[in-house]
Order: structure tokens, then C-alpha cells, then sequence
């Protein structure tokens, strides 16, 4: 059996987290490979709610073994109370949970730096969550960097301090004040706490899980159109959120990827700034945002909302390889007469069917086919015929225009609430 690879192909929070629990089952191992706690991956069952932020959406399942790769970035503080609540919920983490060696650490200064870069480009802001991701990836890339294995070194201390020391030149050069000396204790703390957790060489461990039929799932963060590469630059995350991304972030050959699961909403939202070329700034965009609870689970900012975005879906699903589309949360269009979808773009004057390289939007404007909406609460069913037609037709058409097929139709925020379109595929 390969690798599976289940990620986002929008601006993030299409519903990763529902759908690796709901997928757990059929796997032994979940590992996430990329981002960190600018993530905020929802899980609904039982009347719980519950959001991971650098912990694998696996977690809630009995035997599944969940991994945090090498590609992901750490901040022991925010894992810390990630595992404590699952603790007190339960769950037995110390079993469950493996950390890659190689996995970067987000220390207190590479917060304090997100935060002063973004200030300093006033306007211009990324509108960053503000978790040290941009810095900590600069400094994996910069080989500044400390990784997880080092806590356990006796010279990490000096390692600590001599990093710390270059972060506070920089800081000098902002007009930025801050107290490290509120931070660091719980950050240390933390790492106190952390040492007592099982550290693994994630690579090797599944390589040979690989080998001894172990089935695997890499579980992204973002969303394809968040990626450093090919994302809205500058408008984007600091890792490579697409499907090779899992390479990279645990260590498996491209040779040894299955199916590509992609997953996207029936609309499409955006938090943070950079290009949206289908956002509405009018009710319906307020319908949306209200009945999708269009909120960041991280920040809690209101999400951007518009409609669904045919050439954006398809190069994401051309640089994923994706094999199989889930769409999410069709239950939040209901009620609505129409419903639009862009199908290509008025770019410079010309029609165009593919995204550009830069898509600011007084550069493009989107051309939508309009279809039919439906009325029919779909928060209940529980067996796809159930359906509107209208429904229907839209998946099929954006199963057509991708040329992938629509496996599942997510209809509200709890495992229950997913239906399985081609049962021979999932
Ligand atoms: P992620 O980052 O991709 O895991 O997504 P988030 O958890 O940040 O955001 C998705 C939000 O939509 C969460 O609040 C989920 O509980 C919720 N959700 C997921 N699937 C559905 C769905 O099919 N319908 C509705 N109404 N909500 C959903
Ligand atoms: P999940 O995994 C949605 C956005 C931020 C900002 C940009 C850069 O829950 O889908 P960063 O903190 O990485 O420097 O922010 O990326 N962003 C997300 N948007 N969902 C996420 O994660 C995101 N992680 C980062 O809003 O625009
Ligand atoms: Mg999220």
C-alpha cells in the first residue's frame, strides 16, 4: 500500500482536520508535514469540538500512531497545551504521539520577529497569524536553526542564547518592544516538558512501516494557494503546502505517494490579505461567512468568503497530482437562489482559463456561470441519492471541468455529516 496525502487546495481551512478523522480508520499512521501552529484543524463527534493546531487529526482514533514530521515547525508551549487538553480528554498521547528529531523549533524571538516584520511593512502585511512561521522557516533555510533533537544536547542552552542574540540584533532594528523575559520561562518550561516525550527519526520510522504494510496518511497544513512556491506571493505561508511537501516534510520518496487526496469548499475563503479573485464584498459573501461560521480557528478573525474558483482549483489539482476531490461544506451554500462559479478570467483584456502569475485584482476579474441553488437542508442526510439535483449538477460540473472525481460531499462539521459519492474509490 503507498502513501496517501490528504491536503488543501484553496487558501487553507477547507476541512482538513473533519476529514483526516473521518479517513483514520482505514490507516495505522497520520503524520503531519508541514506549517505549525498557524494551523488550526477542526474536529466535530460526539457533541465535541475540538482544534489541533501542530498535532495530526488522527489523535481521536484507538491504534492510529500520529507523527509530527520533520517538515513541520514546533512551538513547545502551544504543543504543550495541545497535549494537555488531549490528556484530559483521554487520550493517551504519550502512546500515540512521535516527534521527527529534525522538526524545527519556533522560538519566543521568532515570534517576536513575525510580529515586528509584519509591523514594518504597515499596509503591506501578509496579515501573518503572527505564530513565528515566517522566521523559524527563514532560519531552518538559513541554517540558524534549532531542531527538537537538540533540547536533548547539553550545549543547547549556548545554542539558544547564540540564536537568540542574532534575533535581538534584528529586533534592534525595528522600533519594536518586547520583554522576552515573560516569554521564556513557560518556553523553557515547556522544552522541560517536551524532553520527556518519545523522539523518533521520523524518515526511518516510516520508511519501515512502509515496508512492513503499514498503511500511511501525511496530513497537510494551508492550503495549495498559500504554498511558498506556488502560492499568491508574497501572500502566502513559509513551506511547501502542496503534495510535495510530504516528501520533503517525512521523509518519503515521491515513488511511494498513492492517492492525493484533495480537498476544497463549495466556495471559497481567504483569511489573512493577498488576491481573491471570486471574494464578495456583498450579502451573500455575509450569508456565507454567517451560515459556514467563516471564522479563524486560530485567530478568530472573519474569514473572506466568495465563490467557488475553477481555474484556481485546477492548478491546484495539476500541482498536487490530485487523485480524488472532497468537497466541504456544500451545507453552507443552501438557501441561496444561485450560485455562481468562475470558469475562467477577463485578464488584461483577454479571456483566460488558467490563474496568472499575478492576479491582483485590478488585474482580473473573474467570468462566472451561474447555476441553479437548492433549498433542501442537507445537514441530515446521510446517503448521497438524498441530494438535490441541483446539488448534483453542481458537483458534476466541477467534477467535468477538473476532470477528477468528487468522492465525498461534506454536509455539516461532524464526522456523521459526510457522504460518500464513489464508495469504490475511497
Ligand atoms: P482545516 O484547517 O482545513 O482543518 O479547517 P478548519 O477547521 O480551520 O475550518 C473548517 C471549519 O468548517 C471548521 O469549523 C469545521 O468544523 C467546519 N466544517 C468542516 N466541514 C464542514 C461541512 O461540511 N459543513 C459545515 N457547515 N462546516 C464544516
Ligand atoms: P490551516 O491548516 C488559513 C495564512 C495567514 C496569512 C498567511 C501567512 O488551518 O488551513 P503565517 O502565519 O503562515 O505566516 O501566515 O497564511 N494562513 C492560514 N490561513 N488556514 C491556515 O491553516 C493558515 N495558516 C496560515 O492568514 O494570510
Ligand atoms: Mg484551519
Amino acid at each position: 500500500m503507498k502513501v496517501d496525502v490528504l491536503l488543501g487546495l484553496q487558501w487553507g481551512d477547507e476541512g482538513k482536520g473533519k476529514i483526516v478523522d473521518v479517513l483514520t480508520p482505514k490507516y495505522d499512521i497520520v503524520g503531519r508535514f508541514q506549517g505549525g501552529p498557524n494551523a488550526g484543524h477542526t474536529l466535530e463527534f460526539n457533541g465535541i469540538k475540538h482544534v489541533l493546531r501542530t498535532i495530526p487529526s488522527g489523535i481521536f482514533h484507538g491504534n492510529s500512531i500520529n507523527i509530527i514530521g520533520n517538515g513541520v515547525v514546533i512551538d513547545p508551549v502551544v504543543l504543550m497545551s495541545e497535549i494537555e487538553a488531549l490528556i484530559k480528554m483521554g487520550v493517551d498521547v504519550r502512546s500515540k504521539l512521535l516527534f521527527s528529531k529534525r522538526a524545527h523549533l519556533i522560538l519566543p524571538t521568532h515570534r517576536l520577529l513575525d510580529a515586528a516584520s509584519e509591523a514594518a511593512k504597515g499596509k503591506e502585511k501578509i496579515g501573518s497569524t503572527l505564530k513565528g512561521i515566517g522566521p523559524t522557516y527563514m532560519d531552518k533555510t538559513g541554517r540558524n536553526g534549532l531542531r527538537l533533537g537538540d533540547i536533548m544536547l547539553p550545549t543547547f542552552k549556548a545554542k539558544y542564547d547564540a540564536l537568540v542574540e542574532k534575533h535581538k540584533q534584528i529586533l534592534s532594528h525595528h522600533q519594536f518592544e518586547y520583554n522576552l523575559n515573560d516569554m521564556e520561562p513557560e518556553w523553557f518550561n515547556a522544552v522541560d516538558q517536551l524532553k520527556t516525550y518519545t523522539q523518533i527519526e521520523s524518515e526511518h520510522y516510516i520508511n519501515e512501516a512502509f515496508n512492513n504494510k503499514k498503511s500511511i496518511l501525511a496530513e497537510g497544513a494551508q492550503g495549495s494557494l498559500l504554498d511558498i512556491d506556488f502560492g499568491s506571493y508574497p501572500f502566502v505561508t513559509s513551506s511547501n503546502t502542496i503534495c510535495a511537501g510530504a516528501c520533503t516534510g517525512l521523509g518519503i520518496a515521491p515513488n511511494k505517494i498513492g492517492k492525493v487526496y484533495g480537498i476544497f469548499k463549495a466556495y471559497c475563503t481567504r483569511v489573512g490579505s493577498g488576491p481573491f479573485p471570486t471574494e464578495l464584498f456583498d450579502e451573500t459573501g455575509d450569508q456565507i461567512r454567517n451560515n459556514g461560521r467563516e471564522f479563524g480557528s486560530v485567530t478568530g478573525r472573519p474569514r473572506r468568503t466568495g465563490w467557488l474558483d475553477l481555474p484556481a482549483l485546477k492548478y491546484a489539482v495539476m500541482v498536487n497530482g490530485v487523485t480524488e476531490l472532497l468537497m466541504m461544506k456544500a451545507d453552507v451554500l443552501t438557501g441561496l437562489d444561485t450560485i455562481k462559479v468562475c470558469t475562467a478570467y477577463k485578464y488584461q483584456g483577454e479571456t483566460i482559463n488558467y490563474l496568472p502569475y499575478d492576479y491582483s485584482p485590478e488585474l482580473l476579474s473573474p467570468i462566472y456561470t451561474e447555476m441553479k441553488g437548492w433549498d433542501k437542508d442537507l445537514t441530515g442526510m446521510n446517503d448521497i441519492n438524498q441530494i438535490p439535483e441541483s446539488l448534483s449538477n453542481y458537483i458534476d460540473f466541477i467534477e467535468k471541468e477538473t476532470g477528477v472525481p468528487i468522492t465525498i460531499v461534506s454536509v455539516g462539521p461532524d464526522r456523521t455529516q459526510t457522504l460518500i459519492r464513489k464508495k469504490e474509490l475511497v
